[in-house]
């Protein structure tokens, strides 16, 4: 149980650390120190590894998520609410990385690399919002998945 919940805080950690850091720091200090083209690109460059990490946080919370409620809990029917919270936040969590992965950045690396910034720029601006959304439920999870179990 330790080494499944120590991986599980760690992926939530990189996870929605990085966001925070690229949503409250990178992004307004790229806005104001770069035109929007060097902005796409920056972007484009700084989610292809940032994404990639996620991808990997994805699958470490969901394989020792359900690991430690199978193994040590036995079952979905023993866990406390904050788990049933938690489970439903981070699935439309992962919902909304896949979508944004496969839509938005998939469509801001082809503007890119056509040229065309006004369409990065857009796509660049839609991947904040869906930053922005996955953020804050980020948060509320961690919130709710260390304070919770108190309550
Ligand atoms: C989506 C499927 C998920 C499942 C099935 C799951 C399951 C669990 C379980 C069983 C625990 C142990 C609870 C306890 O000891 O009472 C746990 C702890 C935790 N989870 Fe998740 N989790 C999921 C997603 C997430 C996500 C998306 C985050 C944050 C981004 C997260 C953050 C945490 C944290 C920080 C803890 C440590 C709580 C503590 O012991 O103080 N989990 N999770």
């Amino acid at each position: 149980m330790s080494l499944l919940i120590a991986l599980h805080t760690l992926a939530a950690v990189i996870w929605v650390g990085g966001m925070f850091f690229a949503y409250m720091a990178l992004r307004p200090a790229a806005v104001h120190v770069l035109e929007s083209e060097h902005r796409s690109r920056l972007w484009c460059h700084t989610l292809s590894r940032f994404l990639a990490w996620v991808w990997g946080c994805v699958i470490v919370l969901l394989a020792t998520g359900y690991g430690m409620i199978g193994v040590y809990f036995g079952g979905m029917a023993n866990v406390g609410w904050h788990v049933h919270a938690m489970q439903g936040i981070g699935l439309v969590m992962m919902l909304l990385f896949l979508h944004t992965f496969f839509a938005p950045y998939r469509r801001l690396k082809l503007a890119v690399s056509a040229g065309d910034y006004p369409e990065a720029a857009r796509r660049v601006g839609q991947i904040r919002r869906f930053v922005g959304i996955n953020l804050i439920l980020g948060l509320v999870v961690v919130a709710i998945a260390t304070g919770g179990q108190y309550l």
